[in-house]
């Protein structure tokens, strides 16, 4: 079979990991593999990656040493024209004349949106890999790169409580996660933060200061509070807002961003991206179509594209409840 894959939306650490399993996996047993640079795109564009001299055809080497490397050497973008009914049904066309059985594309829920909906236009066999630092799909316990994504905002976190501490500050530290709190609760439980503010469960300006009062009478002398992206406008605006609902500590504001887009994979998600590339071509040999491959209590699972995108994924409550025992 010729497969092909690519990497969409916002890049995860990972995302190498996951080309070269399906690399190892494909090539290994007979099969053709290309790559499509910038996502989407790619394919409208006919664009591949150029895998070993003068062809764009991937041998087993091809991706040796890869998997330690942030950041998709397919490059990604976000392709409005293939989110349109002639755009999918350009990239059916091609992807036929072109002779691809079967496509991988790898990327969070706007990639995997993608994916089910072309498969309305395309006769070949689609197999989703859950990359996206967001953790906003559903049928994997975890996306490829969230806890690279997560490592990275500790680290920052854990360096802002110094100045904190040293200051008696308050900082707001802006997190991504798009419309999803996960990269948030768990920076904030695992890097011992005072205050989440998560889409999910919306705190009001009152409230937040009457916690910061709370928590200054107990004697605690510096704040660190994460805030999803977009939260209250962001982080800017909170600050200004908290400082007009009488906040207790003097505050800064942090906005990480892009920050955690980068780095180098964690082994954790080294190993997610490895099993699900892996079980995408599996997958794609046993005839399966319109599925994600994720992995769910370590095990490499298939879950229907829709279901991966449909549901919003849930914040435990027990999360937030521990976040509020343990931050006293
Ligand atoms: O989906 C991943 C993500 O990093 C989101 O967390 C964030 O909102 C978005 O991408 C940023 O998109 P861009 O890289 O196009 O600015």
């Amino acid at each position: 079979m010729k497969i092909g894959m690519l990497c969409s939306g916002g890049d995860s650490p990972g995302m190498n990991a996951c080309l070269r399993a399906i690399v190892r996996t494909a090539v290994s047993n007979g099969h053709e593999v290309v790559g499509f640079m910038d996502g989407y795109e790619g394919i409208l564009r006919e664009n591949f990656y150029i895998a070993s001299i003068g062809t764009p055809r991937f041998l087993m080497r091809s991706v040796s040493g890869i998997s330690k490397m942030g950041g998709t050497i397919l490059h990604s973008s976000r392709c409005p024209e293939f989110a349109t009914e002639g755009g999918m049904k350009k990239a059916a066309g091609i992807l036929n004349k072109l002779g691809i059985d079967a496509l991988i594309p790898i990327g969070g829920n706007g990639t995997l949106t993608g994916a089910h909906e072309l498969c309305n236009y395309w006769d070949g066999q689609i197999i989703g890999c859950p990359g996206t630092i967001d953790n906003d799909l559903c049928g994997t316990d975890f996306t490829i790169g969230f806890k690279t994504a997560v490592q990275t905002a500790v680290d920052a976190v854990d360096k802002l409580r110094d100045t904190a501490s040293s200051h008696h500050r308050m900082f707001l530290v802006e997190l991504m996660g798009r419309h999803c709190g996960f990269i948030t609760l768990y920076t904030a439980l695992a890097a011992g933060c005072e205050v989440a503010c998560v889409p999910e469960y919306p705190l009001q300006v009152e409230d937040i200061v009457q916690k910061l009062d709370y928590l200054k009478e107990l004697g605690k002398s510096s704040i660190i509070m994460v805030v999803a992206e977009g939260y209250h406008e962001g982080v800017v605006a909170l600050q200004e807002k908290l400082r007009n609902a009488g906040c207790p500590f003097p505050m800064r504001a942090v906005v990480l961003g892009h920050l955690l887009r980068g780095g180098d994979p964690c082994p954790e998600d080294r190993l997610l991206a490895t099993q699900s590339g892996h079980l995408a071509v599996r997958a794609i040999e046993n005839g399966q179509t319109d599925q994600m491959a994720g992995v769910r209590d370590c095990v490499a699972t298939l879950c229907p594209l829709e279901e991966a995108i449909s549901a919003h994924r849930v914040i435990p409550q027990e999360l937030i409840e521990l976040l509020d025992c343990v931050s006293q």
